[in-house]
């Protein structure tokens, strides 16, 4: 199996790369190449298959990015919501002319390539109270959730056309994200959790009782590979599925933390920021999310298991990252 990630090197892009690395496998076939795609040459894990690294711009997708053979893309590479929406005219060419560009080059190989695309929460709008059930009507908030749910609606249709042979998941906000803080307006989601774990304050631009819908790292990444080999035959016209994270609060996740790490809220300081607030309270804190059940799609394990799993796969590289100037 031949498998190419766009934005592979970005969060995401690098735990699928490891992982395929690991297993050496996806849907019980064998991985036989991967491609790994980004802005500069993506770092390569270890692997028994040949990996190869290609820098560019999705918008202007070199050939090489997706090699003639390819069985599945990850299609990850986007600019991320906060910086989509100050920087317009970057983000429509990343998430809009990027996608067409994927459709474009998966339609030259004609050989209908698996494209598990990442779209988003930020796709919809909602109050605090909302709960979605799977057949909401996207209404975004925010160019990025505008960008992201025109690209879907692009992918459906080079999928009905035979091009290429989509699944999006709508990612809820992926937490406790390594590393330094991004540029997503969700960042802080991660950062209450990951700065005081390192010893270090951070700022809550929102209140307490601000709820949520998450996934863990781990999660995605299980989804995201089931995506990529499940049957797609039962979804017909609509390739889009809500995947099932879970519901929390920003207190629940800084109660989580404080039963790991007892004291390590203290470290989180109520500094509000209207701009952040006002992208994320758009966003809807759960998903009925009942047709990825369906499909397979793995459940959620708790958010008290969240942070542990960040201790174990990620703090200790984070640790190491940020004392690198
Ligand atoms: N992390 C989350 O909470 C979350 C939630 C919902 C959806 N998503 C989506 O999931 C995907 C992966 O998220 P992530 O957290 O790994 O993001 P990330 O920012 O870590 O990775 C995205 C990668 O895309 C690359 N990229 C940006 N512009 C590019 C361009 N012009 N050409 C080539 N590469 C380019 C970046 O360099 C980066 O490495 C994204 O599409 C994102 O929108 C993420």
């Amino acid at each position: 199996m031949r498998i190419s990630i766009l934005g592979g090197g970005g969060f995401l892009g690098r735990k699928i790369a490891r992982n395929l690395a690991t297993h050496g496998t996806l849907g019980g076939k064998t991985v036989t190449a991967l491609t790994l795609f980004d802005m500069t040459e993506p770092p390569q894990p270890d692997a028994a298959f040949p990996v190869a690294s290609v820098a560019g711009d999705v918008a202007h997708l070199p050939d090489q990015a997706i090699p003639a053979g390819t069985d599945v893309v990850f299609h990850l590479a986007a600019v991320v919501s906060a910086q989509a929406e100050a920087d317009y005219d970057l983000g429509r060419r990343v998430n809009l002319r990027g996608t067409d560009a994927v459709v474009d080059r998966c339609r030259a190989l004609g050989t209908n390539p698996r494209v598990v695309f990442t779209s988003s929460v930020a796709s919809f709008s909602g109050d605090q109270s909302t709960t979605l059930p799977d057949n909401t009507r996207q209404i975004p908030g925010n160019s990025y959730g505008a960008q992201k749910a025109a690209a879907e609606l692009i992918l459906a249709d080079a999928s009905r056309r035979g091009f290429l042979d989509a699944v999006t998941l709508r990612l809820p906000t992926v937490i406790v994200r390594p590393g330094r803080p991004n540029k997503a307006a969700s960042s802080f989601f991660s950062a209450i959790v990951r700065e005081p774990l390192l010893g270090l304050d951070t700022d809550l631009p929102v209140g307490d009782d601000f709820a949520v819908w998450v996934c863990s790292p781990r999660r995605a990444v299980d989804w995201l590979l089931h995506a990529a080999t499940m049957d797609t035959s039962a979804l017909g016209l609509d390739r889009s599925i809500d995947p099932p994270g879970i519901s929390t609060t920003v207190a629940h996740l800084l109660q989580a933390l404080d039963t790991l790490a007892p004291g390590a809220s203290s470290h989180v300081k109520r500094v509000k920021d209207d701009a952040i607030a006002a992208i994320v309270s758009g966003w809807p804190p759960a998903f009925e999310a009942s047709r990825a059940r369906a499909l397979g799609f793995s459940a959620h394990e708790p958010v008290l298991d969240v942070i542990r799993a960040f201790v174990e796969d990620d703090l200790a590289a984070t640790r190491a990252d940020r004392e690198t100037p």
